[in-house]
């Protein structure tokens, strides 16, 4: 059965209060579901940047995002009895995201995931990026889009309501060129979708690839182990990659691998298969090909199922991959937002893209964007209970 998120959102904001089963409605912030998105001062940087966190509300599904690297700081979602959960990974100050977080709930630019050994050549020239991850780049270096502050307002139009956060990265920052204006929407439909909508152009060419890093863990985060979600991925390849997590360049078939996930299967099925691929990640952490390709308009090509509450993800986009992450690298030193410790595997990620690497692999799909184009990319949360 699939639960009718109107009225799991009347039941579910009074049954969170009471039942106290929602860790991150930090004192005078709750809100009445719906309405106009809200803002409190989150915290300080130490150079006396105020960073506020927002609250929107539609549909059942209820977000938190933060100024500082337009973090996903809470997404609340009800489960098959209409009870809400915090499904993100992350933290109640924000000491703790300056301070050392592995990308929680953050947007990653300029470029996301890896670019082999901190260079690549665009028009003739080659381009040297901070290496921040063994001989890497790691999602734009190591002052990206996730630790800038950007501007943020409400975003509203039509039915949906949300927000919109701009960010203008200057011609050589980080060592990319050409001077980026980005805007991303974070939209929630009157069903309770979550969408987020990116653009960019530049004044140079330059490579642009931007996803939102959120862990979910759709039990609640700090519950433990993700390993028993069933996942499915429309991918019947994947890029298998070198011990420094950069592809080989080869688009490699699921088939008979702990990678085919095209029918659904329980994210720990098959992790501690001795398959080279899965040693080099220590678990997932690889680019699925989408078989849909990159496409206009959103197409779904992921859902999530977690058995005990019911709740299920579905992912739609435009991207032709998505890095799969299961939280391989999460070590118990962090404690999150219900203070419970964050060990392995206790969230994972999908982070919609274009491949690894893309700027020094002539076959993967384009990442490089010019003067005069837009950059576009949509991908679309959906939630159900069942
Ligand atoms: C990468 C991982 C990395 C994680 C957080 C993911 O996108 O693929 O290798 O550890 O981000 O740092």
């Amino acid at each position: 059965m699939t639960i009718n998120r109107r009225t799991v959102l009347a039941a579910g904001a009074a049954g969170v209060a009471a039942a106290g089963t929602a860790p991150a409605f930090a004192a005078g912030s709750a809100e009445p579901v719906g309405g106009r998105p809200t803002k409190a001062l989150f915290g300080t940087l130490s150079d006396g940047r105020r960073v506020h966190r927002w609250t929107v509300a539609a549909g059942g599904t209820r977000l938190r995002v933060l100024s500082y690297g337009g973090i996903v700081q809470s997404l609340e979602i009800p489960d098959r009895h209409g009870r809400y959960a915090n499904v993100s990974l992350g933290f109640d100050r924000l000491e703790d995201y300056v301070s050392g977080s592995p990308y929680f709930g953050a947007i990653i630019g300029r470029y996301g995931n890896r670019i082999a050994r901190g260079a690549f050549t665009l028009d003739g020239i080659t381009y040297r990026l901070p290496v921040n991850d063994g001989p890497n780049s790691l999602h734009g270096g190591d002052k990206g889009f996730d630790k800038r502050v950007w501007d943020v307002e409400p975003y509203a139009q039509g039915p949906d309501t949300g927000l919109t956060l701009r960010y203008v990265s200057a011609d050589g920052e980080m060592g990319y060129p050409g001077t980026l204006r980005i805007r991303v929407d974070y939209v929630l439909t009157p069903r309770g979708d979550f969408r987020i909508d990116y653009k960019a152009t530049t004044d140079r060419a330059t490579v642009v690839n931007l996803t939102n890093h959120t862990y979910f863990n759709l039990a609640g985060e700090g519950t433990g182990s993700i390993l028993d979600h069933t996942l499915r991925i429309a991918a019947s390849r994947y890029t298998p990659v070198d011990s420094t997590l950069i592809p080989t360049g080869e688009l490699a078939r699921v088939a008979r691998t702990p990678f085919d996930f095209r029918n659904g299967k329980p994210i720990g099925r098959d992790i501690r298969e001795a398959h080279p691929q899965v040693l080099f990640g220590s678990g997932y952490d690889h680019n699925f090909a989408l078989d849909k390709g990159p496409t206009e308009a959103p197409r779904r090509v992921i859902t999530v199922t977690e058995p005990v509450s019911g709740r299920v993800m579905h992912i739609a986009t435009t991207e032709p991959g998505v890095q799969f992450y299961s939280g391989n690298f999460l070590d118990a030193t962090l404690a999150g937002t219900s203070g419970k410790v964050y060990r392995q595997g206790d969230g994972f990620c999908l982070e919609t893209q274009h491949f690894p690497d893309s700027p020094n692999q002539p076959s993967f799909p384009s990442t490089v964007l010019r003067p005069g184009q837009t950059y576009r990319s949509t991908t679309v949360h959906s939630f159900a209970a069942r």
